[in-house]
């Protein structure tokens, strides 16, 4: 039997803290996903923001098989709204998702309605949604502490006004395997009409259940499972896809379902999505996690080299993790270039592919060999460049064990540049220091992780930093051969974000 897949990527996982992402940023996504194999791509709450509404726009005209979706609550502006966004796209590849809470305490505190005012809501913007849409999701959102008898009404109810998928959402996380497998059996017998549309769900991962509760749903009768690439979404995340697919694919002995996941297509999928957000999955986070195809003990290293099955339940291959490292050098040309990136999936128009490769022969003149993931930094840096933002055009450091760190930086954006010098205690602190000072802005820092990228002596730095500003978190990544340049790259990013985010470039350049 075929599941669908329905990738939330776009919307719950950017709801995780410091995901988010810019309408370039989403749309490499979604090309991704498209590629992936998925079958619905869910880009974003269109009433949210303007970045979200362009973002689903522009989603919807650039990739073109998978379903479109966008998000709604019961109200008749965010349908509106996600008509606006999905209209110029054809019926059968656009999908409103509206959605209401149903459980008591959602009931009670939240939106202080009674059941009645509920299936009343659910039966006047399901039909509304219906006017624009031939496909409609209806969710009920905390359906796994709704009452089942209430549940089923509501249910009933969106199918009656025209909703061609039921989905089931774990919103807290909070089912467990066979208590969900029941629920869905019971609603696949108990709503009427539920067979002639399609059954989904949605689980979050708060007790660390979301793939086994969506592998029990399937095995009870769903026929969609909504999930994420490495598992990012709301708190603990959301269902795993690459954790979901391959627990099929491995155990397909006793679960006889398929999808249309490209799996050898999830290593870079993932990686893809590590660059752009910059978060980094656990190293031990099955299927993607840089661990999980390390053997440390004696005992287990000897069992892979005699056999690799012995340890190995599926093969790095089988998701498109290379065990060939090196790639290209300082010879290779833009031919050969095309063609790795190819292998994971990445196609990039001629403009952006120029850029990569200028930044590519640069890093090949400083550095002999170029590895897989120089590549996937190189790629990700020209994608987030964010497009009006300020670089670094010059710094210096100074510093020593004798000495007080001290950081000059000249910051550019278009024909404005801002200069400044800070101390701080460290060269990393001080360059920090320099740009607040050139900018006139005093993030928190909140997050920072420094890694190699590559190995041994010919490793970059790369940094992804997490900084507050005004309330509000944003990611930042930089990649160099010296650390404070990464450092300060990443910083800048993150700044970037932040001013664009609030319209606060000028123009004619520079700060508002
Ligand atoms: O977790 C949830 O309930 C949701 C709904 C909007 C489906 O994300
Ligand atoms: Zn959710």
């Amino acid at each position: 039997m075929r599941i669908k897949i329905f990738d939330t990527t776009l919307r719950d996982g950017e709801q995780s803290p410091g995901a988010s992402m810019s309408v370039e940023e989403k749309v490499e996504v979604a090309l991704m996903l498209e590629d992936l194999g998925v079958d619905l791509i869910e880009a974003g709450f269109p009433v949210s923001s303007p970045v979200q509404f362009e973002a689903v726009k522009k989603v919807a005209t650039t990739v073109q098989k998978p379903i479109v979706v966008g998000l709604a609550r019961c109200v008749e502006k965010d349908i509106d709204v996600v008509h606006e966004a999905l209209k110029d796209r054809q019926k059968d590849k656009r999908m409103i998702h509206v959605f209401i809470a149903t459980s008591p305490i959602h009931r009670k505190y939240k939106l202080k309605m009674e059941k009645e005012e509920i299936l009343e809501r659910v039966r006047r913007y399901v039909a509304y949604a219906k006017q624009f849409f031939d496909l409609v999701e209806f969710s009920a959102e905390d359906a796994t502490r709704t009452e089942i008898p209430f549940l089923i009404e509501v249910y009933k109810t969106a199918i009656e006004a025209g909703a061609t998928t039921i989905n089931v959402p774990d919103t807290v996380g909070y089912a467990l395997p066979d208590e969900f497998g029941e629920l869905i059996k019971t609603l696949k017998e108990g709503v009427p009409g539920i067979k002639d549309v399609d059954l989904s769900v949605h689980c979050h991962n708060d007790l660390g259940l979301a793939v086994a509760n969506s592998l029990a749903a399937v095995q009870n009768g769903a026929t969609q499972v909504e999930v994420t690439l490495n598992g990012i979404g709301e708190r603990a995340g959301n269902c795993s896809l690459e954790e979901f697919v391959m627990t099929l694919k491995v155990r397909k002995d006793k679960l006889s379902y398929e999808t249309g996941i490209r799996t050898e297509l999830i290593y870079p999928a993932s990686r893809l999505l590590t660059h752009i957000t910059g978060l980094i999955p656990a190293r031990n986070k099955p299927i993607v996690g840089e661990n999980v195809f390390l053997h440390e003990s004696g005992i287990h290293q000897d069992g892979v080299l005699k056999h690799r099955e012995t340890y190995e339940i599926m093969k790095p291959s089988d998701i498109g993790r290379s065990s060939e490292t090196l790639v290209l050098g300082r010879h290779s040309g833009k031919h050969a270039l095309r063609k790795k990136l190819e292998t994971y999936g990445i196609k990039l128009d001629d403009e952006t592919f120029q850029k990569v490769f200028e930044k590519f022969t640069e890093l090949a003149d400083r550095k002999k060999e170029v590895y897989d993931d120089d590549l996937f930094s190189i790629v990700s840096e020209v994608l987030k460049e964010p497009l009006n933002g300020y670089k670094l055009v010059h710094f210096h450091v100074h510093t020593g064990n004798t000495l007080l760190p001290t950081a000059a930086v000249v910051l550019q954006v278009r024909n404005e540049k801002r200069e400044a010098a800070e101390t701080g205690n460290g060269p990393v602190d001080a360059i920090f220091k320099a740009i607040d000072k050139a900018l006139g802005l005093q993030p928190k820092l909140e997050e920072y992780i420094i890694q190699a990228v590559g190995t041994g002596k010919n490793a970059q730095g790369e940094v992804k930093l997490t900084l507050k500003i005004d309330g509000e978190l944003y990611s930042g990544r930089g990649v160099s051969t010296d650390i404070v340049e990464a450092s300060a790259i990443a910083y800048i990013n993150a700044i970037n974000k932040y001013l664009i985010a609030k319209g606060l470039l000028r123009k004619s350049g520079g700060v508002e």
